[in-house]
């Protein structure tokens, strides 16, 4: 979602703020702009579409040699991508970009409008900036501008803003949406996300909540809304430039796929402690997990799907009921929470509106929270009760991958820690799934990547289909959620999800002949009857694909046009070989139509805004 970038250093910052969005363009955009402080003015090109078309507009103007702006790439909410209403929004003082939404600017635009201010966007943005304006020719002061225009807004914001008048500062404060800020010998940073800065440092400070930040070319500081000083925590970046690049591959998808064995690695094995899960957790390694009476995992997207896997598994192992919810309905629903319950917010970016505010639901409803998350420090990890990181690196394209097979895994090992302490399970079982899943799930999923060839091909017989569908039972047809979304958001082909016994319900009207039907079959109690579920839809014509895994696929005789055996693994692993096989699919299948995988039309990395 959105990206910002401000600099103020001693180099012409032009080259600077579009190679910071080109890192940021992941975050899925429509339309982009800077402004650059020039010669005493504020200069600010703009432009609807991609990066390079604001580029091509740049190249007229070499007179921008100014070493102070902000740059953004904008993801619409309040009107159309175009021009006019991309940022950077400017004032005769002051330009301003900003990530989120501003609930009440229809009660600001009546405000500036006394005020004797008109508008030229139709954006919540440029009425932010307006605002910011009003309070500055009050006080001719940045920081007391802002802050009186923060007390005014309600709603999600991360600010940058540069002011003519201090033309070599860029001003930077947030709430709830993230913005990360830095300064090292190259110069003084803000940006929206972490890649932005990794070519110039690896420290940053992740800005608090109503910390104003005042970033100059040789320092910066941070103050508090009544201009007190504040310290802001320096982080340091645990990944490097290279883990942000595709090293090789055509895509960050198919490059996050390959990084499935090493992230799950990373994941699982310094959580395993004398043959057992460990996390190094009060509430999860000692006695209290045996009190929760019930757990919600809620989540979005594909962090929900993984929460459906986790289900699975909880509910399997530890006899434990689980509710999965999407976090948009959570949070608005008035859910029902014990005050034994557990809810677990699985979350890559940490940073998803939905889900940020649903933690602080169930947090205000007294019920424990545990974050699962990949960004260190983000929001999500660092409001819940407790977190539990997934070490996947980051995750660049859109797509999320590597992510869900991780969270996937420390479900994994919570559902047996759980089932431990419910005495569900003994430690040897325990002990012996721990062990599998370090020896085998990375070793599989070696395997099922070397499976790219053959899925390619099944890929090539899909690209032109308009509808599709994925059919599982049990745990298959919580991967075929997933599966389904990943095929929907990249490849733009319409495919559904369901469970195999639940077609003829009703779905079966739509299975017409040569309509594919991708079947999930790695299940054994259940395989007889996806079995009978796949010939159901091949009697209508269907064109059927299936994964199954060796067992299976040898022990019975399963109808289909396309087959794919899965490497061989325990039942309880197989999910994983599955999963990075049906990700690959989507890949291939997006890849073949010549789309842009990455970054799929419509869609942000990190969805910060409702
Ligand atoms: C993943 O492929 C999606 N693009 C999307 O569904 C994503 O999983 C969802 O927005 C949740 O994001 P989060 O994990 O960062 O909270």
């Amino acid at each position: 979602m959105c990206g910002i970038i401000g600099y103020t250093g001693n180099k012409k910052c032009v080259p600077i703020l579009i190679e910071g969005l080109r890192t940021l363009e992941y975050r899925g955009y429509d339309s982009a702009g800077v402004t650059v402080a020039n010669s005493g003015e504020l200069v600010t090109v703009k432009s609807k579409g991609r990066l390079d078309d604001l580029e091509n507009k740049l190249k007229s103007q070499d007179e921008l040699t100014g070493t102070c702006g902000i740059g953004h790439t904008r993801w619409a909410t309040h009107g159309e991508p175009s021009d006019k209403n991309s940022h950077p929004h400017s004032t005769s003082n002051l330009s301003l970009v900003h990530n989120g939404i501003i609930e009440n600017y229809a009660e600001i635009e009546e405000m500036l409008i006394s005020a004797g201010y008109s508008f030229s966007s139709e954006t919540d943005t440029e009425r932010g900036a307006k605002l910011v304006d009003m309070f500055y020719k009050k006080s001719n002061d940045p920081i007391d501008a802002i802050k009186n225009a923060i007390s005014v807004i309600r709603g999600s914001y991360a600010f940058g803003i540069i002011f003519k008048a201090h033309e070599d500062t860029v001003y930077a404060v947030r709430k709830d949406s993230p913005l990360i800020v830095s300064h090292s010998d190259k110069g003084g940073f803000i940006a929206s996300d972490i890649p932005a800065l990794l070519g110039y440092t690896s420290k940053y400070y992740r800005l608090d909540e109503g910390v104003i930040a005042v970033v100059k070319k040789d320092s910066v500081s941070f103050c508090d809304t009544d201009g007190n000083s504040v310290d802001q925590k320096e982080e340091t970046v645990s990944w490097n430039v290279e883990q942000a690049q595709k090293g090789g591959f055509p895509h960050f998808m198919i490059k996050e796929i390959h990084e499935e064995p090493e992230a799950i690695r990373k994941t699982v094995e310094p959580r395993i402690k004398n043959g057992l899960p460990y996390f190094g957790i009060e509430a999860l390694d000692g006695c209290k997990l045996s009190s929760f009476e019930a757990i919600h995992i809620v989540a979005c997207g594909t962090a929900m799907h993984a929460g459906l896997v986790g289900k699975a598994l909880i509910e399997k192992l530890a006899r434990t009921p689980v509710n999965v919810e999407v976090a948009s309905e959570f949070r608005y629903r008035d859910p029902i929470l014990g005050k034994n319950d557990l809810v677990i917010l699985l979350s890559q970016s940490g940073e998803t509106a939905d889900t940020l505010a649903a933690l602080r639901l169930a947090k205000s409803m007294g019920v424990y929270t545990l974050a699962i998350v990949n960004v260190i420090g983000s929001s999500v990890a660092r409001e819940a009760d407790s977190v539990l990181y997934t070490w996947a690196g980051p995750e660049i394209a859109v797509a999320s991958t590597k992510a869900y097979s991780v969270q996937c895994a420390l479900l994994y090992l919570l559902a047996i820690r759980i089932a431990l302490s419910k005495k569900m399970i003994d430690e040897q079982t325990a002990s012996g799934i721990c062990s599998s899943m370090v020896e085998k799930i990375p070793a599989s999923i070696e395997q099922a990547l070397k499976m790219n060839d053959a899925v390619r091909d099944v890929a090539s017989k899909l690209v032109s289909s308009e509808h599709l569908f994925y059919i599982g039972r049990d745990i298959d047809c919580a991967l075929c959620t997933e599966a389904s979304l990943k095929l929907k958001e990249i490849s733009y082909i319409h495919s559904e999800a369901y469970a195999a016994g639940e077609l003829k319900h009703g779905t079966i009207s739509l299975i017409t002949e040569g309509i594919p039907v991708i079947a999930l079959v790695t299940v054994s109690k259940v395989c007889e009857k996806t079995v009978s579920g796949i010939r159901e839809v091949r009697a209508r014509g269907a064109y059927t694909v299936c994964v199954a895994t060796k067992e299976l696929a040898e022990k019975y005789d399963i109808p289909c046009d396309e087959m794919l055996v899965l490497p061989e693994t325990d039942e309880l692993l197989a999910p994983f070989t599955a999963a990075t096989i049906l990700q690959l699919l989507a890949y291939h299948v997006s890849a073949l139509k010549g789309l842009d995988v990455d970054k799929p039309r419509n869609l942000a990395k990190s969805v910060t805004v409702e």
